[in-house]
């Protein structure tokens, strides 16, 4: 483990001995979900900014580790994130990963927003990641290797865990909530994509695009966490939808669908008690 993980876990640890099952990334459409953890601790970003934690540029973006309870199931929540467009290179944008591995977490649960490619998918719509691809961002595991850590040349095979996504498709199912499957691929962003690069994409194989996640998930996977992912369309990708893409846009589409995203995320992380799941 590298020293600057070391150093901000020291840091946490000073304030609270809990000790995460689940790791939660709260994307758009899960902006406000801090409201329904049984929360036991709070750490903000900036308290581990000495140590190299990278703090997010957006004004007024007020990151923080967030532990608490979501059912039975005690987990730390990323409330905020950065990401490469604002210029921090792949090794800052996964340590956050690593710092909640340490921690103890053995499950990531991301969530993020995306652009539909796949005509299949109504702007609003839920998508479960069951692949994704990453060779447009550059590898967060390039470098020196601890084995440690994991070994030099994870497999990527099974990224997205079979069980945890039969565990979400169930919780979807129990709440009545329409969830679709497929491929996510990465962009750094922070443009929109154009038509041409969408319909190259979609050629690709991918089913939606984002600017998140994917180095995230390769980072968890090589220290041996499992992971599952769940995507907002928030909007038709370039060249499908008519319209221009805006932020403002992607953003809304995140608040009509908050209720539903986080009545699915309460129900699948309440499920993740254990590993008898
Ligand atoms: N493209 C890339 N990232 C996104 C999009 C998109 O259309 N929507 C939300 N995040």
């Amino acid at each position: 483990m590298k020293k600057n993980i070391r150093d901000c876990v020291a840091a946490i640890r000073e304030k609270t001995d809990f000790v995460p099952r689940v790791a939660l990334t709260l994307g758009s459409g899960l902006g406000q979900y801090a409201a329904q953890v049984r929360v036991v601790c709070e750490i903000p970003y900036q308290e581990l900014a000495p140590y190299g934690f990278p703090v997010s540029t957006a004004p007024g973006h007020e990151g923080r580790f967030i532990f608490g309870y979501v059912g039975e199931t005690p987990v730390v929540c990323m409330k905020g994130r950065v990401h490469l467009y604002e210029g921090y290179d792949t090794e800052q944008v996964v340590m956050p990963v690593r710092v909640m591995r340490a921690l103890g977490a053995e499950i990531l649960f991301l969530s993020n927003a995306s652009g539909g490619i796949n005509p299949a998918y109504p702007v609003g719509s839920l998508v479960l990641l069951s692949d994704h691809i990453s060779s447009f961002v550059r590898n967060p595991l390039i470098g020196p290797n601890d084995p440690e850590d994991g070994v030099r040349f994870p497999d990527m095979s099974c990224a997205y865990d079979g069980q945890l996504r039969a565990l979400v498709k169930e919780a979807a199912k129990a709440c009545g909530i329409d969830l679709y499957e497929g491929v996510y691929v990465q962009l750094t962003g922070p443009s929109f994509e154009s038509p041409a690069e969408i319909r190259m994409l979609g050629r690709l194989g991918a089913d939606m695009v984002g600017m998140s996640t994917v180095v995230e998930v390769i980072a968890a996977r090589h220290l041996g966490m499992r992971v599952a992912c769940v995507s907002l369309i928030s909007n038709l990708a370039a060249g499908i939808s008519e319209n221009p893409l805006t932020s403002e846009e992607v953003e809304e589409a995140g608040r009509e669908a908050e209720p539903r995203f986080s009545a699915l995320v309460t129900r699948a992380i309440s499920m993740m008690r254990s590993d008898a799941e």
